[in-house]
């Protein structure tokens, strides 16, 4: 992880009001790595969403999972890497051509305009997938299995790293090294209701496991007091 970070939190800020984002935004920017804008406050406010967050100091991980044809997801990502984030992702199932050209372009475009290139991960299955799920999509494959190949097929693409469930973590270290992002939903500490998350770590194990970052929302966003929520993971990680 690199030496300026001093938090492995990413805080999901799954509200609908920008006015919402803002009040946690300002109130935990100093504690975590990045904020996370998922599909609904993205497609509620828009980039302003960003705006808001980089006017306040704090980063973005711009959590829109792209899947789509390689020039569709190439064009998006430079859209995104204008916008000025932290990281992005996309769907490792979008394939190596649509991956490959998306780093391609970023890498490209970042070089020319001197700028940092925005960390760029990977979703290998979503953690609401099971082996079912997959037995019906016509995948016979185990999910680790496919879970390692989809992480891989990143890595060859020039993907920074992958977004993964806590128990996939060791898997992915041993297949795809140390220089590779990964970023961890699904954590819950010892104290916290485990909502409707079913295959939780905590933070401490997730970290212990190999994560570099870990992704935690309602810990934080809905704690009667979100910023000593984020502090005490902070202090359980050091
Ligand atoms: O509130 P909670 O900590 O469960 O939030 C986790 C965040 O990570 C949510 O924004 C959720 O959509 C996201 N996420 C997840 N599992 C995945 C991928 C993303 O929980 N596999």
């Amino acid at each position: 992880m690199a030496a300026e970070i001093k938090s492995r939190i990413i805080t999901a800020l799954d509200v609908d009001e920008l006015e919402k984002a803002k009040k946690l935004v300002k109130l935990l920017k100093d504690d975590v790595a990045a904020f996370k804008i998922g599909k609904q406050l993205f497609t509620r406010c828009g980039p302003d969403a960003v705006k808001m967050i980089h006017d306040e100091g704090g980063r973005v991980f711009l959590d829109l999972k792209f899947h789509d044809i390689p020039t569709t997801v190439a064009k998006a990502s430079l859209e995104v890497m204008r916008l000025g984030v932290f990281m992005f992702n996309m769907h490792a199932l979008g394939g190596l051509d649509m991956m490959k050209k998306a780093v391609c372009e970023v890498k490209e475009k970042a070089l020319g305009k001197g700028e940092k290139k925005p960390i760029i991960l990977a979703v290998t299955v979503l953690t609401s997938q099971g082996p079912e799920d997959l037995k019906r999509l016509g995948i016979n494959m185990g999910m680790e299995d496919l879970v390692v190949r989809l992480a891989s097929l990143s890595k060859e693409a020039g993907v920074d790293g992958v977004v993964a469930s806590p128990k996939e973590i060791k898997a992915i270290r041993k297949s795809c090294g140390n220089i590779f992002t990964i970023v961890t939903p699904g954590i819950r500490p010892a104290s916290s209701s485990k909502d409707d998350q079913k295959r939780i770590m905590t933070p401490l194990e997730a970290v212990d496991a190999g994560a570099d970052y870990i992704v935690v929302g309602r810990p934080i966003t809905q704690a009667e007091d979100p910023l000593s929520a984020a502090q005490s993971i902070n202090k359980e990680l050091h």
